[in-house]
């Protein structure tokens, strides 16, 4: 008896232990960095994703994350900038998400923001804009999501130790886990850097090399083609301070952390603001872009097409999740 007991403790315990994170990233990536404190689990990932695709997560019920971050437009949207809930006015164009994982500093000019959990926390309860407005309805958060038996079960599961708890802390830590997973290395680039010669079309690899010559690279380096910091790229004239709103400095007025160029051709409009309508008019408006030759610029136009990971923008591990708890949707 006493046996049976023992061993029906033990694969209690072993049915609450979660099944540690298995990382499917092509040979030679090093999985992103994760937070001690928000360890990924599969629990915490499918959770994040269904929050992700949950509009209850704003004030009046309209607007979820991806109702701005659409999966076939690289987590991007067609929009200049995007009205919140209570119609504010975006005042940034909305980036794509692919490889945020790897961003040490996100969005366009919050150096505060540095891990996903503390950036799912802005269009959530922030207030420059207004984007899902849920400031001040923390406490709903709980009694929304918790009103689903479905959810209350994926939250425990989530969070074993939060003992059900469903919260604003939660919501952000399971979302920063489904992201960490939006990896994207399947362009035909990355093709050609995992050693597909033939990958890359023969424009586009001259176009490769107009983006190194004329230095590109210098600030879109590294493999996801942003060096994660704050550059001013054109005269100021613009009304966004741009990094200054946060330090407060004359010198950082107009500088904007580079954005990423994965998905770049499908990601527009572009620019902080969402002003360049044309990709090439994005690339005209940096210095070192204005006085490329129609040629040059063809050329650099089909390599930034090629930055393109089709199998990302439909990858049915990102949509809109159709079942939860095994129950259709
Ligand atoms: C109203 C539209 C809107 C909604 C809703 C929205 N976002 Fe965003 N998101 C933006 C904009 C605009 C930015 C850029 C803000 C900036 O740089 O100042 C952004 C930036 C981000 C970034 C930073 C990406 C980078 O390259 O640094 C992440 C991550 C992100 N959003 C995730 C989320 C999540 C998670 C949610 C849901 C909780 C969400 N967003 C809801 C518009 C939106
Ligand atoms: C000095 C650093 C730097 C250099 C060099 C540079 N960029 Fe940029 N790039 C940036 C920054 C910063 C932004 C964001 C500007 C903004 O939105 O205000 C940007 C924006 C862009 C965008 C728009 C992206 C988007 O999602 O809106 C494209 C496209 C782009 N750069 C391509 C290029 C190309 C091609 C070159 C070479 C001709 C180049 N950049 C050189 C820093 C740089």
């Amino acid at each position: 008896m006493k046996v049976f007991l023992a061993a029906a403790a033990l694969s209690l315990f072993a049915a609450a232990a979660p099944p540690p994170w298995q990382w499917s990233l092509p040979r030679g990536i090093a999985p992103p960095p994760v937070p001690p404190e928000n360890p990924m689990s599969q629990a915490r990932v499918e959770l994040g994703r269904l929050l992700f695709y949950d509009a209850d997560l704003s004030a009046d019920g309209t607007l979820a994350c991806a109702g701005c971050h659409e999966q076939k437009r690289g987590f991007a949207d067609g929009n200049a900038t995007h009205l919140g809930v209570h119609g504010d006015p975006g005042r940034r164009n909305v980036p794509g998400l692919a490889n945020v994982a790897w961003l040490p500093r996100l969005t366009y000019a919050d150096p505060s923001a540095t891990t996903l959990e503390m950036q799912a926390l802005i269009p959530l309860v922030g207030e420059r804009p207004v984007e899902m407005g849920m400031k001040g309805l923390e406490a709903q958060i709980g009694r929304r999501l918790g009103a689903n038996p479905c959810y209350r079960r994926m939250f425990r599961r989530a969070f074993p130790q939060g003992r059900g708890r469903i919260d604003l802390a939660g919501v952000a830590a399971a979302l920063a886990a489904f992201q960490r997973t939006m990896v994207a290395f399947d362009s035909p680039n990355d093709r050609f850097m995992a050693g597909d010669e033939t990958a890359l079309s023969a424009d586009a690899l001259r176009g490769k090399a107009v983006f190194d010559r004329v230095g590109c690279a210098v600030c879109h380096g590294g493999r996801d083609f942003t060096d994660a910091a704050y550059h001013r790229v054109e005269a100021v004239g613009g009304r966004d301070p741009g990094l200054a709103e946060h330090t407060g400095q004359q010198v950082d007025i107009g500088r904007f952390r580079t954005p990423s160029l994965r998905n770049v051709s499908i990601t527009g409009p572009w620019w902080h603001d969402g002003s360049a309508s044309r990709l090439e008019l994005a690339v005209r408006r940096h210095g070192k872009g204005a006085g490329l030759s129609a040629r040059d610029m063809g050329l650099l136009l089909a390599f930034l097409d090629d930055l393109t990971d089709r199998t990302f923008l439909a990858d049915p591990q990102f949509s809109r999740p159709d079942r939860a708890c095994g129950k259709p949707l």
